[in-house]
């Protein structure tokens, strides 16, 4: 009888992975389900060459799940700065605590349990579950799905729940018989997926490499495999202006900590005035009402008496995965500091901003303005 794809694929893939595939790599080849877990979330939305320079860091500051759940917040979310996308840092303590709590620090090899975890999802728990605990679990990242959508010429939207739940039986479908088999294919299918089936110049469309699946992928034998899968089509994110105070005493800054469920929840950052959208008229504010709009809570008289030289600072746009946000910063020189009366205010001498989580394009900010140098955000 002859060999199905679904035979084959995971043999394939792992040839191809011993030839193409990323090796050697600090969470690999790890059976400790912490390191892993880890790893897998800071992969998720940032660079294999930053998560390189950041995991041992963040595995050396919490060794184990019960250092990362005994720690404060503000020292998780210190560590993490920089690398964006907070709430998995605020989800990661939160599941440290989860496991300790529920699990008497022992993660669950079980993918069910693992997804019940906060910040876990499916495709992660299939990878936590692969990896450190060799069970046959599929994964479906974003990187997965489209190649599974152009092996198998799926049509519709990735987005629409049938052709979603079929990519997950097709997933389970083409697992590799043998449980020991596990962490090299799920590595293997990562890697094909981010280096070689990419999302704009799959190898099929060069002439440098030659595809494993040239002669069995629906799509490229029927020279679309552009279209698949379906593009998502994305309206433009909003964009939105705010007014951002940078007050000065000596050698302090006065910081405000987030709202946790806010964007950059838990960071620190310059107290800020309510994101209104984008107007091409905007006409600058008056130095008075901008305090009153970002600080309505101080005591407006005496913080306005002490602020003495007021300069409009830069305009520094940042874009996020859904908003585009343009902050104007007024830079204030205090001539005495004011005890704020908001526990979320406080004054930070420059020295000990590293730490601080403070929001990367601040940290910038602040690093262009000369007010502090690289090494002193570090911590
Ligand atoms: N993205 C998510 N997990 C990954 C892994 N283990 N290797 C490379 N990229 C990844």
């Amino acid at each position: 009888m002859p060999k199905t794809l679904s035979d084959l694929f995971s043999q394939k893939l792992i040839a191809w992975h011993s030839r193409h595939g990323r090796s050697g790599l600090p969470w690999q080849g790890k059976r400790d389900p912490y390191a892993v877990w880890v790893s897998e979330i800071m992969l998720q939305q940032t660079q294999v060459a930053t998560v390189l320079e950041r995991y041992p860091r963040f595995m050396k500051r919490f060794p184990t799940v019960k250092k990362l759940a005994d720690a404060h917040i503000d020292e998780v979310l210190a560590e993490w700065a920089g690398l964006g996308y907070y709430s998995r840092a605020r989800n990661l303590h939160a599941c440290a605590q989860q496991v300790v709590s529920e699990f008497g620090g022992c993660f669950p090899s079980d993918p069910d349990l693992l997804e019940k975890l906060k910040g876990i999802g499916r495709s992660t728990a299939g990878a936590i579950a692969a990896f450190a605990f060799h069970v046959r679990a599929p994964i479906l990242d974003a990187n997965v799905k489209r190649i599974l959508a152009r092996l198998f010429a799926i049509e519709g939207s990735l987005q629409n729940r049938h052709v979603n739940d079929g990519l997950w039986g097709l997933a389970g479908k083409l697992l590799p018989k043998e449980n020991s088999d596990m962490p090299v294919y799920t590595q293997a299918l990562m890697d094909f997926g981010a280096t070689w089936c990419t999302s704009r110049k799959p190898v099929c469309l060069g002439d440098e490499k030659r595809c494993p699946f040239e002669k069995e992928c629906q799509a490229n034998l029927s020279n679309q495999v552009l279209s698949f899968p379906q593009k998502i089509v994305k309206a433009k994110s909003p964009e939105f202006d705010c007014d951002m105070l940078l007050i000065r005493s000596g050698n302090s800054v006065l910081l405000q900590k987030r709202p946790s469920k806010a964007i950059w929840g838990g960071l620190w950052s310059l107290p800020e005035s309510a994101w209104v959208t984008k107007s091409d008229k905007r006409t600058l504010p008056a130095f008075k009402s901008i305090f009153e709009a970002v600080l309505p809570h101080e005591l407006k008289n005496s913080w306005l008496k002490v602020c003495k030289e007021v300069i409009q600072g830069p305009q520094i746009k940042h874009v996020f995965t859904h908003r585009r946000l343009w902050m104007q910063i007024w830079e204030v020189t205090a001539t005495k500091s004011l005890e704020p009366k908001d526990q979320n205010l406080q004054w930070v001498p420059l020295k000990q901003l590293g730490r601080y989580g403070l929001p990367q394009p601040i940290k910038v900010l602040l690093q262009e303005l000369s007010l502090v140098r690289d090494g002193d955000l570090k911590n």
